[in-house]
C-alpha cells in the first residue's frame, strides 16, 4: 500500500501501546497494576460535570467559533493573567482539542523543511513527532538524574545552529518532573531574544508543582521575546479532564490566527460542551487542584521511599507532574533482561504492572511510572516491582557484581 511519504516519518504513540496492552490482559480477567497512564485518576470535579449538564439542557450543543468561544478565550486570557501576571487579547488565544492540538498547530504553522528545532530528552514523544510531520528536523538536548534532569540554558545554547527555528520547552516536564528554572530560562533568552528563534512552552502540567518555588518562565518570555512565544495548556492535567479535550495556545495574534485557519479546515472548534465545562473550570472554585495535588504529594512521597528501598533502583523526586523516572539500569543485564523495554515487557507478563519503558521517551535504561492511581495500587505495583527484581536475582538474571 502506498502511503503518504510523511507517515514514514512517524509511529504511534508508545505511550498510548502500553494501555492497550493491559487493556487486552484486563479482558482476560487478569488483575494488572497499571502505572502506564498519563492522566488523572480523580474523576472531573462535580461543579465542572455541572456546567456541561447545563450546557447541554440549554442546547449549548451547535458549532462554536473554531478558534473557541470568547468566553472561553477570555477565561484562559484571566487564568494567564492570575498565573503570570501577562496580558492576552481574545485574538491572541486559541481553544484546541488538548495542548497536544495545540502544539500540533503551532508546529505546523511555524516549521519549514530544513529547519532544526531543539527539545529535550527523556521528552515526551509527540513533540519530536510532531517536528518531524512539520517536515522539520528535531534536535534533542539531554537532561540527567545527576542534575535532578534539570532544564538547562547551556544544553540549548550548544545545540543552536544557523538552521535553528525554534525551541520547545515542556516544564514541568513529562516523564521526569523537572523544571527549568526562571533564571536558566532567562539566561536562554538573553542570548536567543534577537536571533529570530522562537520558543514554544508547553504548560500542561503547570499547576502540579510540588513546592513553591518560583516557575514564572510565561512572564520571562513575554517580557523579553513575547513576538516570539508561545505558551500551550490544557484542562487535562489540572482539573482531571484528559477526556474532554480542550487545551489553549497562547501567541502572537498573526500565529494564533494562522492556527485557527488550519483548525477550521481539520477539527474545527472543540465540543461546545466542552468548552463550557472549561469556563467553569477556569472561572469556578479552585480547590480541587490543591487537594489532587495534595494526593500526588503524598504517593510520590510514598512510592519513592517503598521502590528505593532496594539501593539498585534509584529515581529523582519529581517537583512536579505525576511521574516517578526510575532508574533501573543496574538491574539489567547481557544474559538477562537486557533492556528497560524488556523488564517492562517481563514485568507486565509476569508480575502484571503495566508501566511506560523509559525507550518511549528516549531514554533506555529508565521506566516511568504514573502515580495516578489509588495508594492501595501503588503499594500492590510496588510490592510486585520488588519481588520481579528479587525473583530475577534468584534466577541470576541481574548483574553478579551488584546482586545482593
Ligand atoms: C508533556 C505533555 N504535553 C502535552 C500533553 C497534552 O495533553 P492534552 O492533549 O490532553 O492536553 C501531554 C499529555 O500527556 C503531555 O504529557
Amino acid at each position: 500500500m502506498m502511503l503518504a511519504e510523511r507517515m514514514s516519518r512517524v509511529s504511534a504513540s508508545p505511550t498510548l501501546k502500553v494501555l492497550v496492552e493491559a487493556e487486552k490482559m484486563r479482558q482476560r480477567g487478569i488483575d494488572v497494576v497499571e502505572f502506564g497512564a498519563g492522566e488523572p485518576d480523580f474523576d472531573t470535579p462535580a461543579h465542572i460535570k455541572a456546567a456541561a449538564h447545563a450546557a447541554i439542557d440549554a442546547g449549548f450543543t451547535k458549532y462554536t467559533p473554531a478558534a473557541g468561544t470568547a468566553e472561553l478565550k477570555k477565561a484562559v486570557a484571566d487564568q494567564y493573567r492570575r498565573l503570570y501576571g501577562i496580558e492576552y487579547s481574545p485574538a491572541e488565544v486559541i481553544v484546541t482539542a488538548g495542548g497536544k492540538q495545540a502544539l500540533f498547530n503551532v508546529a505546523e504553522v511555524l516549521f519549514n523543511k530544513g529547519n532544526e528545532v531543539i527539545t529535550h530528552v527523556p521528552g515526551w514523544p509527540t513533540i519530536t513527532e510532531q517536528i518531524k510531520l512539520a517536515d522539520a528536523e528535531p534536535v534533542v538536548v539531554r537532561t540527567y538524574p545527576e542534575d535532578g534532569f534539570a532544564l538547562n540554558a547551556d544544553a540549548f545554547l550548544h545545540a543552536l545552529t544557523p538552521s535553528t527555528k525554534a525551541i520547545v520547552i515542556n516544564s514541568p516536564c513529562n516523564p521526569t518532573g523537572a523544571l527549568m528554572s526562571e533564571a536558566e530560562m532567562t539566561r536562554l533568552v538573553d542570548e536567543i531574544e534577537n536571533q529570530g528563534i522562537w520558543v514554544i512552552l508547553d504548560l500542561c502540567y503547570e499547576q502540579l508543582i510540588y513546592e513553591p518555588v518560583p516557575h514564572n518562565l510565561p512572564k520571562v518570555l513575554t517580557d523579553r521575546m513575547r513576538a516570539r512565544t508561545i505558551l500551550t495548556g490544557s484542562a487535562s492535567k489540572t482539573y482531571a479532564m484528559t477526556g474532554w479535550r480542550c487545551g489553549w495556545a497562547l501567541g502572537p495574534a498573526e500565529v494564533i490566527a494562522q492556527t485557527n485557519a488550519l483548525q477550521s479546515h481539520s477539527t474545527s472548534n472543540v465540543t461546545s460542551i466542552s468548552q463550557k465545562a472549561a469556563v467553569a473550570a477556569l472561572n469556578g472554585p479552585q480547590e480541587s487542584v490543591g487537594q489532587m495535588l495534595g494526593e500526588y504529594r503524598r504517593r510520590r512521597d510514598a512510592l519513592h521511599a517503598w521502590l528505593t528501598a532496594d539501593p539498585r533502583i534509584t529515581c529523582v523526586k519529581p517537583a512536579g507532574a505525576f511521574y516517578l523516572f526510575v532508574d533501573v539500569s543496574e538491574l539489567l543485564s547481557p544474559d538477562g533482561v537486557r533492556t528497560s523495554a524488556e523488564f517492562a515487557q517481563a514485568l507486565l507478563d509476569e508480575a502484571h504492572v503495566a508501566l511506560t519503558a523509559g525507550e518511549a521517551f528516549d531514554a533506555p535504561g529508565f521506566l516511568r511510572i504514573s502515580y495516578a492511581t489509588s495508594m492501595e495500587r501503588l503499594k500492590e505495583g510496588s510490592r510486585r516491582i520488588l519481588d520481579f527484581v528479587k525473583k530475577l536475582d534468584e534466577a541470576g538474571k541481574t548483574p553478579t557484581a551488584t546482586r545482593v
